[in-house]
This record gives C-alpha cells, structure tokens and sequence, in this order.
C-alpha cells in the first residue's frame, strides 16, 4: 500500500463517480487507495457506496458548522490525518476556501458535466441544451478559488441529439465521466502531470488521432 497515491474523496449526493473509482482501483485498472469519504451531507447514497466496500466515511454536515472557514479547518484536519496525497471532489457541491486550496496546494480535483470554459455552475446539462451546442461533455480540472476554472487535465465530448432531454444528455456524459475521472487520478499516480500556469501536459500521452466531428454529420463534404 505503501506506493498507492492516496486519495481522499469529497461527495454531496449519489457518488456514481465514486463508485467508478472504486471500481476502477478494484479491477486494478487504477493505482490508488481510498483513505477516506468525506459527505457535507448526512443522507448521500455515496456514503452507502463506500462502507459496502469497507472505506472509511466522515460525515461533516456543513450546517453543524459556524461558518466556511471552521468546516473547511475540520475538512482539512480529517484529510492530513488521513495522509491524503490528491483531494477529489466527486459531486462536491460547496465551493472551497483559499485556506482549504493552499492546504493542498495543485492536488485538488474536480469533475463537471459540461466542457470547461463553457457552463460552469449548476444545471449545465440544461444550459447545454437551451443553448443549442451541438457538443456537451465533461472536464476534469484544477479546483482553484474561482467556479469551475482551473487548469484542463482531461475532457470527453459527447454529441448532443436533437430529441435529447436533459436526462438523457446528463446520462450520457456521466458514462464519460465514469471513464475520464479514474483515467486522470491514474495519470497523478503515474507523475505524468505537468502543470505550466494554466496548461496541463500529460506526460507521454498518446496523440489524438481524431481530426474533426461534425454534429450533424457532413453529408459528402
Ligand atoms: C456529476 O455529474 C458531476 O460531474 C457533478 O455532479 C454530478 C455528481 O454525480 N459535479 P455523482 O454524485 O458522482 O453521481
């Protein structure tokens, strides 16, 4: 164990990408360990999802708190007690303080429904949708102080069908999301993440070999 990147997961609601991490380190397909779940929310099914697979679960119910800061100074004392060496979010839903990013200073991660820069926030799925891109996705980046803006590690694009619902969009990034997640953690266990101010290099990464999707398809162009 003693070689295993050391993850300590933040989750506020189902925890299906958590569950993909547990998988992913499960099947060995991801050189991690869980040291520790932390729920800002005492009813998330992600808590379920992590004692089934005996992992250790913190609840820290944010309104127990007086303000930002004490949660954030008990969530950061629980995460070095825990020796973690990279904070996941796995639909974390609080905005995290400067004092929480400078505790764990480029080892704080995130992963959003929609492809970064474009709908942050909440609700992207729809802002997606109600904007009328023919592409969605998601992003796996860099938490720093601003919503949704740090540095790119990995992205999926997904296409967006004309008869899609919101449901069935967030249904089809979340299957992407389930794959970018445990794929970006594996490249920090491997060292293969390069930072240069906000550009994110992956070490020995394979080129993309894709030169262009179009939605809708060209016909004969
Ligand atoms: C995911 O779509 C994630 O991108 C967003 O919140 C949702 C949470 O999903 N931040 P889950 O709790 O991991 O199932």
């Amino acid at each position: 164990m003693a070689d295993l990147l050391k993850l300590g997961v933040l989750i506020s609601g189902s925890g299906s990408n958590l569950q993909s991490i547990i998988n992913h380190i499960e099947n060995g397909s991801l050189k991690a360990v869980i040291k520790i779940v932390i729920s800002n929310t005492p009813d998330a099914f992600g808590i379920e999802r992590a004692k089934k697979h005996g992992i250790e679960v913190k609840i820290l119910n944010h309104q127990d708190f007086k303000n930002r800061d004490a949660f954030d100074t008990e969530m950061i004392r629980v995460l070095r007690e825990a020796e973690v060496d990279l904070v996941v979010l796995a639909g974390f839903m609080r905005l995290l303080t400067p004092a929480f990013l400078q505790s764990f200073p480029q080892k704080v991660i995130n992963i959003h429904p929609a492809l970064l820069p474009s709908f942050p926030g909440i609700h992207v799925q729809k802002k997606a949708l109600d904007y009328g891109v023919k592409f969605s996705g998601c992003t796996v980046h860099f938490v720093d102080e601003g919503v949704d803006t740090g540095p790119i590690i990995i992205q999926a694009v997904v296409p967006i069908q004309d008869d899609d619902t919101e449901e069935i969009l967030a249904a089809r990034i979340l299957k992407e999301e389930h794959r970018i997640y445990p794929q970006a953690i594996q490249f920090f266990s491997e060292g293969r993440i390069d930072i240069t101010g906000r550009k994110v290099r992956i070490k020995t990464a394979k080129s993309i070999t894709v030169q262009a999707v179009h939605n809708p398809p060209l016909n004969g162009f």
